[in-house]
């Protein structure tokens, strides 16, 4: 199975897939200055809500060993000023910002520079390590909701490449095979950025599970025409209310099932729960550049350029329209998800 990311101990360096050059080539990249990590963040060479926030803590562990200052206090204004920079790359995955504040406190548990940066990389190693037990744990409950010869549909990508490894959305799915259940995928292409045509389909074909791609505007018709048994997506954010935020399109997802009568999954670790807003109406979406439309993923010419364009990279779906969240603590229904969180 694909490992994202790992940090190598002994450059001290971020190493990770550059996820925009796939599914054409497997190139890794080496991290370890402020602009290169904020940069691999905001072009989504490191993208997926785990594999940001586990990225950004490890690669802060990197850029933190280069800081000059050697005095504590000088050391912790420009570790916090760095994690404010990378904090600003995105701002709809809360991972991103679990993993910054996570590294913060850290930070500021050490008196010396050195206790200072081992805890940080106690930190990291620890956010990672997390990461990779929560994701098999989805797995294991998810993989209960898949019937023995289902087709389940996915959007976006929510699998290994979004994760340390094993992914969340799609975790259910490699532990249903790894059982030997006979189960089937189809992809969601997921415009503008073809996530699920570029990195889904990648990872699925080569862990050997049939997979099919579709063009994003043909779910529902496959949903009425009776061939799609489940849905399981990713999120980025979820509200105190189980409102939740993921790549857009997952709200027509999500409509199309309650339409049909298919039962919608999200997998939501609980570091993508964010209990300081009531709804999802308080999630900041991203909104990016009119080209990622105008043009498709290899810069070819797709509209006009004076066309007007609305881009943004996420919506949100309402807590009604989801059958259950699985976490790593168990599968709960929108009912019972404010208790849970
Ligand atoms: O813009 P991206 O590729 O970072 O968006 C990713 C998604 O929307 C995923 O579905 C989400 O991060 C969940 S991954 C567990």
């Amino acid at each position: 199975m694909l490992r994202t990311l790992y940090f190598d101990t002994n450059t001290g360096e971020l190493v990770i897939i550059d996820q925009t050059r796939l599914p054409g080539e497997l190139v890794y990249k080496r991290i370890s200055a402020p602009r290169d990590l904020f940069e691999s963040i905001k072009t989504l060479a490191l993208r997926g809500a785990p594999a940001i926030g586990v990225g950004a803590a490890l690669g802060l562990y990197a850029c933190a060993l280069r800081i000059e200052d050697v005095t504590p206090q000088g050391f912790e204004y420009s570790f916090e000023k760095l994690c404010a920079f990378i904090a600003s790359s995105r701002p709809t995955a809360r991972d991103l910002f679990y993993a910054c504040d996570r590294m913060i406190s850290a930070a500021r548990r050490g008196v010396s520079v050195s206790e200072k940066i081992k805890l940080l990389r106690a930190e990291a190693f620890a956010l990672e390590a997390e990461n990779i037990s929560v994701c098999h744990a989805i797995g294991e409950y998810g993989e209960k909701l898949i019937p023995e010869n289902a087709t389940v549909l996915t959007h976006c990508n929510a699998g290994s490449l979004c994760a340390v490894e094993y992914g969340t959305a799609l975790a259910p799915i490699y532990e249903a095979a790894a059982r030997k259940k006979n189960v089937r995928v189809v992809s969601d292409e997921t415009r503008p950025l073809l996530q699920g045509a570029r990195l889904t389909c990648y990872e699925l074909c080569a862990a050997g599970i049939d997979t099919t791609l579709i063009c994003d505007n043909m779910a529902a018709g496959l949903m009425a025409a009776g061939k799609i048994d489940l849905a399981i997506v990713g999120c980025d954010r979820v509200a105190s209310n189980g409102d939740f935020a993921n790549k857009t399109g997952t709200l027509s997802v999500a409509v199309n099932c309650a339409y049909f009568g298919i039962p919608f999954y999200v997998a939501a670790p609980s570091s993508t729960i964010d209990k300081s807003i009531p709804d999802g109406s308080h999630i900041t979406i991203e909104h990016r550049a009119a080209e990622e439309v105008t043009e498709n993923f290899y810069s070819h010419r797709m509209a006009p350029l004076d066309v007007k364009v609305y881009n943004p990279a996420f919506d949100v779906t309402p807590a009604s329209l989801v059958t259950g969240y699985i976490t790593e603590k168990g599968v709960f229904k929108n009912t019972e998800i404010s208790e849970f969180i």
